[in-house]
């Protein structure tokens, strides 16, 4: 007698599909016994961190090796085959088959670029089979509470992202105060205008970073800061971290000269030296967050600004911990941050994605949901940071397709489903 519970999954489709930086990435097509379809596709970062699952790259002529027609043929073959033997009683017994199919500790050999999309595809069949939305399935397999997070918008990009000279990645703003995410995300988008009248005004004209920011030619950090304060107050509202609030991902792997010594400015600063850095910039804008402000191996460097900074302001490990549970766990007990980017295809599973925010969450820590540099219009995050109801996500700018989907998804969200709070999860003022 079949279950009605239990995801039957009878075919499995998967194809190339362009992400927003215009290489191909994954999208598969999971067709379930009732006849329903589920879409889900993988993003793909470009400042990754060293231990992530191996995103699989063809490395043929093709796309300049960024084809991913290996990757495609993991899930119509080797996949398809473990998937559609049997009905899939929990999205955990799912997962696992997958990593075992794999057989290596990373997804090398697969792909988690495939992996991924299979394993968010599955997550959407199990939320249809239950007759219920992604974020409420979600909610109830964590015991979360489910939050309308605040969202990080990147307004300004710099680093891996962007050609200017910028040492900082990401430059974000945080509508902290806002009473909805509908009005986090007016917030947001007026910022982001009051910006473009700012740049345009100063530099002429100005591109894009990879995640829909600007990318002006501004000489470092302190000049990046001013625009953004100016920027907040030009809509009328209040640059502070229980208002609008800015957040930075400075992502310190890229200009980590080895050895503890780091490039900023043009100067070569010790940890110390940056640690102090850090502080003026605490002291002078309302910043909230700093994610990844050391280099993903330089575990002296977190405990130095762990040890100066960590009861003040959110310091957020992304490289440093890969959405690991088991990396996570050794940075609670040996004091690198206070908080996880969460990147479901750095682990390669929903389920290890989870497993991620439940240490987290057992160490106090703080978590944000995040989405990649490159990116399709998929919007499972959204919904994945509502289920878990951590309170936090980034998507980039509030522009472009590929960024709005997941912020638009949210507001779909709370309109949809009234009564979810917005706002940081209790005690995280910070
Ligand atoms: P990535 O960057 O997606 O290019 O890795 C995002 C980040 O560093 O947070
Ligand atoms: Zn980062």
């Amino acid at each position: 007698m079949p279950d009605d519970s239990k995801v039957t999954i009878s075919a499995v489709a998967a194809r190339q599909t362009l992400d927003s930086r215009g290489y191909p990435t994954v999208a598969v097509r999971l067709t379930l016994d009732d006849g329903a379809t589920v879409d889900a596709s993988a993003p793909a970062g470009a400042s990754t961190g060293e231990f992530e699952a191996v995103e699989l790259r063809d490395g043929d002529d093709a796309y300049s090796g960024r084809g991913v027609r290996q990757a495609v043929a993991s899930v119509t073959g080797e996949l398809a085959e473990a998937l559609t033997s049997h009905p899939w009683a929990t999205l955990h017994e799912l997962d696992a088959a997958m990593i075992d199919v794999d057989g290596t500790d990373n997804l090398a050999r697969l792909g988690a670029n495939a992996v991924v999309a299979v394993s968010i595809a599955a997550t959407r069949a199990f939320a249809h089979v239950a007759d219920t939305s992604v974020h409420a399935w979600l909610a109830r397999l964590t015991g979360s509470s489910e939050r309308l997070p605040v969202p990080h918008f990147n307004v300004l990009n710099g680093g891996a992202h962007a050609a200017n000279p910028l040492d900082f990645q990401e430059f974000m703003v945080a509508p902290v105060g806002a009473a909805s995410e509908e009005e986090a995300v007016q917030t947001g988008a007026e910022v982001y205008h009051a910006l473009a009248a700012r740049v345009k005004q100063r530099f002429g004209t100005a591109g894009l970073g990879d995640e829909g920011g600007f990318a002006p030619d501004v000489a470092n950090p302190h000049e990046a800061l001013d625009l953004l304060v100016a920027a907040i107050e030009d809509t009328g509202l209040t640059a502070a971290v229980d208002e609008v609030a800015i957040a930075i991902d400075p992502a310190a792997n890229g200009f980590y000269q080895g050895d503890g010594r780091y490039r900023v400015d043009g100067r070569v600063l010790d940890r110390g030296q940056l640690v102090d850095y850090y502080e003026r910039l605490l002291d002078t804008y309302p910043l909230r967050s700093i994610e990844d402000g050391f280099a993903e191996d330089d575990h002296e460097g977190w405990r130095l600004m762990f040890d100066a900074t960590g009861r003040r302001t959110q310091l957020v490990g992304d490289d440093l911990y890969v959405t690991d549970a088991r990396r996570i766990e050794e940075g609670a007990l040996s004091h690198w941050s206070n908080a996880v980017l969460i990147k479901p295809n750095q682990i390669g599973t929903v389920t290890g994605t989870l497993d991620a925010i439940t240490v987290a969450r057992e160490h106090d820590m703080r978590c944000m949901v995040s989405h990649r540099s490159g990116e399709t219009t998929d919007d499972f995050i959204a919904d994945l940071v509502v289920g878990t109801g951590v309170g936090q996500i980034k998507s980039g700018a509030p522009a472009r397709g590929e960024r709005v989907a997941k912020y638009n998804r949210l507001m779909e969200i709370e309109a949809e489903s009234g009564g979810i709070p917005y706002g940081l999860a209790e005690g995280s003022a910070r």
